[in-house]
């Protein structure tokens, strides 16, 4: 796995508190997932995919009462999770997947809108964002438009490895406590 994707795992986890619950905004083939369901801090996630080969695929790694599995855009969260502790975003395509679909800035901004305020106080959100593609440029560009746009009791901070415009990197969001926001 690679160190930005584990910089993105632990970053969520260790903002949990027992009892949490999770979105996972891009179930893909289900790792992430995975990832999350190890953690006894854990109640329930909540598990998009827009693609049915995926939700099948990351059902059957991830055989848990624990997941909601949800085919439908990460833009209609808020049609199925009324507050959470945490969610992943793993922007892109399907790992080894001949699909094309990918995700898009108009949906992930739409999501991160509602989830402003699904999020409880105390919560994170990780975003693993790929600028090497060309709708991963457009989600670069309107995600780094977005967070300039964040107030209290949001505030972000970035992870990236190397310096290239196209590596990927984790962009983490927290919501402050003590806000009814
Ligand atoms: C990079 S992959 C995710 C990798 C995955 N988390 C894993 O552990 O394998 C991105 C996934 O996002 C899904 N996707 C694309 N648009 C979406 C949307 N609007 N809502 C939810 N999922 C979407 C794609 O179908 C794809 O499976």
């Amino acid at each position: 796995m690679s160190r930005i994707l584990q910089h993105a795992h632990q970053t969520l986890i260790q903002a949990l508190s027992p009892q949490a619950v999770v979105v996972d905004a891009t179930v893909g083939n289900g790792l992430d997932t995975a990832f999350i369901l190890r953690h006894d801090v854990i109640k329930h996630v909540f598990a998009f995919d827009v693609q049915e080969d995926a939700i099948n695929t990351a059902r059957i790694l991830n055989p848990s009462y624990k997941v909601t599995w949800i085919l439908d855009t990460h833009a209609n969260v808020d049609l199925y999770v009324d507050a959470c502790d945490g969610v992943i975003f793993n922007l892109g395509f399907l790992p080894g997947s001949p699909s094309s679909v990918t995700t898009t800035k108009t949906d992930v901004l739409l999501a991160l809108d509602k989830l402003q305020h699904i999020l409880k106080p105390n919560g994170v959100i990780v975003i693993v964002v790929y600028p090497s593609h060309p709708e991963g440029i457009l989600e670069h560009l309107a995600l780094q438009e977005w967070i300039q746009g964040l107030t209290h009791p949001f505030y972000s901070y970035e992870y990236k490895r190397t310096y290239h415009d196209t590596a990927p990197y984790v962009i983490t969001i927290y919501k402050q406590k003590n806000s009814s926001k």
